[in-house]
């Protein structure tokens, strides 16, 4: 690699490529290590990243997953949204862990999530009947929605004159719409201000211009990681809509959900797993609803980090991974959970689907006839060997490695490394992409 390609991946894009959970969160930590910053541009607590090292592990919703190196200053974007409380009780934890949290930074353009946009996804989850989203219930589509309609309050207007006024016209108005919508309770604007001002005060002092000190960051050559929340496929304009979060996860996003250039991103890390997890409703060709399905599931801890909810577990889907490459601009990916699949007789990849009699290609727009997709199924053998500590490609039984070099041929991109296990040590970088000389 020449030292221009390696100065591209100071600023480097980390997202999911499928419906999250792909083990973003602890790739980021990986590449955390060599950076020195981390910035999240987009979602808000419907995240749930966990990240692991030595035995010591740690889950976060909203902080960027840098923040078990210390070294690393870690932004939390204007792409985000923030629920207050969350964040505060999650720094708490950090704290209590022993982890620095001096080095987290916070947009003053990001939105805030408040108790009356929980309380209306509640609300909207139970009217949808059996229609459902599966929302993780955190608040994040109606916040977003006010974002969109200019009616969302950001961290910056909290210290202003007018955000008394402001706030209680939203409580007011939200008010109204629960009460003629679903006869819901109307909330205590008192107590909504009130926790906000008081939980302000403790997060104060990383309230800043978040863009400026990324884009210096950038200019005196530091490396920067933006991390995904997420995946490509539940992104609001390219993911299974309407099954999908209410913001764009893919790397798109970034420059946006950080403030800065587009021009400065120019490696996009997409994070897959070595089969498909989905979590919340919506079409899955692939999914697994076997005993295979339920094994795999037991034996990657399949369930979600942030509800708890089972995963939906299927075989890898190399349509909806294709897709996501192109529409979400990934230039190279990272196979994680490939241990999950060891003890399988054989193991399957979606190739193509079946839709109206017809062979395509594509992810259909309409989740109606997503839903009608039959896979069609390219059969690899599977291995039998525990590969949860292998150290190398060459130390990968014969099909494990057949497996990867699959992927790489169907998907037409370099896999840059896989994972092996939920440590950071369990990792494997196939391509030095950090040359600092
Ligand atoms: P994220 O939201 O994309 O960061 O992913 P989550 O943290 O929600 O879910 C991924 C889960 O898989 C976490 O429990 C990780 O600890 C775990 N994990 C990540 N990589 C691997 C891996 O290679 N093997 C195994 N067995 N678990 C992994
Ligand atoms: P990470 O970052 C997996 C899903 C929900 C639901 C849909 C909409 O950990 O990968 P929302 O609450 O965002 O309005 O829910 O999106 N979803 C996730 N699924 N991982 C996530 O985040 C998710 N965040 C939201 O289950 O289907
Ligand atoms: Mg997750």
């Amino acid at each position: 690699m020449n030292k221009n390609e390696s100065q591209d991946y100071r600023s480097l894009v980390i997202v999911g490529a499928q419906w999250g959970d792909e083990g973003k969160g602890k790739i980021t930590d990986y590449f955390a290590q060599s950076a020195d910053m981390v910035v999240r541009f987009a979602g808000g607590n419907n995240a749930g990243h966990i990240i692991e090292q030595n035995g010591k592990k740690l889950k976060v919703t909203i902080v960027p997953s840098g923040i078990m190196n210390s070294r690393v200053i870690n932004v939390i974007g204007n792409g985000t949204v923030i629920n207050l409380p969350s964040l505060i009780s999650e720094m708490e934890i950090l704290e209590k862990e022993g982890f620095i949290t001096d080095t987290i930074k916070i947009s003053n353009r990001a939105h805030l999530v408040f108790p009356y946009h929980i309380v209306i996804d509640e609300f909207q989850e139970k009217e949808r009947k059996n229609k459902k989203i599966g929302t993780t219930k955190r608040g994040i589509g109606p916040a977003y929605s006010d974002k969109v309609d200019r009616q969302g309050i950001r961290i910056c207007d909290i210290a202003k004159k007018d955000f008394k006024e402001k706030l209680k016209y939203n409580v007011e108005y939200k008010n109204k719409f629960i009460k003629a919508m679903f006869d819901g309770k109307p909330l205590n604007f008192e107590d909504i201000y009130n926790e906000t001002i008081e939980l302000y005060k403790k997060i104060e002092d990383k309230i800043t211009d978040t863009a400026i000190i990324i884009e210096d960051a950038i200019k005196s050559n530091k490396t920067v990681l933006f991390e995904g929340a997420q995946g490509v496929l539940l992104d609001i304009d390219h993911g299974t809509y309407p099954f999908v979060t209410s913001s764009n996860t893919s790397a798109n996003n970034a420059p946006t959900g950080a403030g800065i250039s587009a021009n400065l991103i120019k490696h996009v890390i997409g994070v897959a797993k070595a089969y498909c997890t989905r979590v919340g409703a919506g079409g899955f060709p692939t999914e697994l609803l076997s005993e295979i399905g339920d094994q795999i599931r037991e034996k990657g801890h399949e369930y979600g980090s942030n509800t708890g909810r089972p995963r939906r577990v299927g075989w890898l889907d190399a349509v909806a991974l294709k897709y996501a490459i192109k529409v979400g601009g990934i230039t190279n990916i990272f196979i994680t959970l490939l241990d999950v699949l060891s003890g399988l007789e054989k193991i399957k990849i979606c190739t193509s689907y079946t839709l109206n009699n017809r062979q395509i290609n594509s992810l259909p727009a309409c989740d109606e006839d997503y839903q009608e997709c039959i896979p069609n199924f390219l059969e690899m053998p599977g291995w039998n060997e525990d590969i949860t500590q292998v150290k190398s490609f060459d130390e990968l039984p014969e099909n494990a490695k057949n497996y990867l070099k699959m992927i790489e041929k169907i998907c037409e991109i370099d896999i840059i490394g896989f994972s092996i296990g939920p440590d950071r040590k369990q990792t494997i970088l196939l391509d030095q992409i950090f040359n600092h000389d």
